[in-house]
């Protein structure tokens, strides 16, 4: 039995939102997601799906998208990316029952694998704009979007709070923390988010969202202060998915 995490799927079965012009590593990106999955995971793994599943913009148009992930092998827990218009973050229960015992939906809840609980929320973070001088010196950003961007932390961090005390409720010690959006962005050493993982003893802080040679590196990656810390995008994957405990 193994848990694996992957995100950032974006497909586009019913849209004609081809992720193709975003480079090599998008070509026929769903192709490599089934080789890859059909490869490593086994029916009985867990694997998280850390957002931005599909491009559609209701459940209808996400249809095919959610039939594709349904029949990729293991339990299939997905999280909330930006992109998942068709998850209403207040319906979260309903969609589980929809979908029940062939996706999970991950928010305001957790599941559990082995003795870990794993906990997530979409997240949030600012991503600029930020002002550079010519010769690439960060020089400032935008405030007043920053200071919205504080409020929708808090948000996310109600939530995640609520999938922590859920889990510690039951009993759960041993936390696995999965954010769509990274913990930290690139003003920061901190957030509330890495916070939460100190105070909680969490393991492993597992994210995505961040596309592109040059957002690689835009937040924590590796062991920082005895946590450790991955990023999942598909493209930065090369739609591989990663083991987490085996
Ligand atoms: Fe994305
Ligand atoms: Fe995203």
């Amino acid at each position: 039995m193994a848990l694996f995490a992957m995100g950032d799927f974006h497909l586009s079965f019913q849209t004609d939102k081809s992720m193709d012009i975003f480079g090599n590593v998008w070509k026929h990106h769903e192709k490599k997601i089934e080789k890859n999955m059909k490869k490593l995971v086994a029916p009985e793994d867990t694997i998280v799906i850390t957002g931005d599943h599909s491009w559609g913009r209701n459940l209808e148009e996400c249809r095919l998208d959610l039939e594709f992930i349904e029949k990729l092998p293991g339990r299939k827990i997905l999280l909330r990316g930006n992109h998942d218009m068709f998850w209403d973050a207040k319906k979260t229960k309903a969609l589980n029952e929809r979908f029940n015992p062939k996706l999970f939906f991950l928010q305001d809840n957790f599941y559990s694998y082995e003795d870990y609980a794993l906990v997530g929320t979409k997240g949030f973070t600012f991503e600029g704009p930020f002002y550079y001088d010519p010769w690439g010196n960060l020089m400032g950003w935008d405030e007043a979007k920053e200071q919205h961007a504080q409020k929708l932390v808090e948000r996310e961090m109600q939530r995640l709070r609520k999938s922590f005390e859920a889990a510690s409720s039951e009993g759960y010690r041993k936390f696995i923390m999965f954010l769509h959006y990274p913990p930290t962005n690139i003003l920061e050493k901190e957030s509330p988010f890495t916070q939460i993982a100190k105070e909680y003893g969490v393991s492993r802080v597992v994210y995505s969202h961040c596309h592109g040679e040059s957002r690689y590196g835009d937040s924590i990656r590796g062991e920082h202060e005895g946590i450790r810390y991955e990023l999942v995008s598909g493209d930065y994957l090369d739609f591989c998915p990663v083991k987490l405990l085996s």
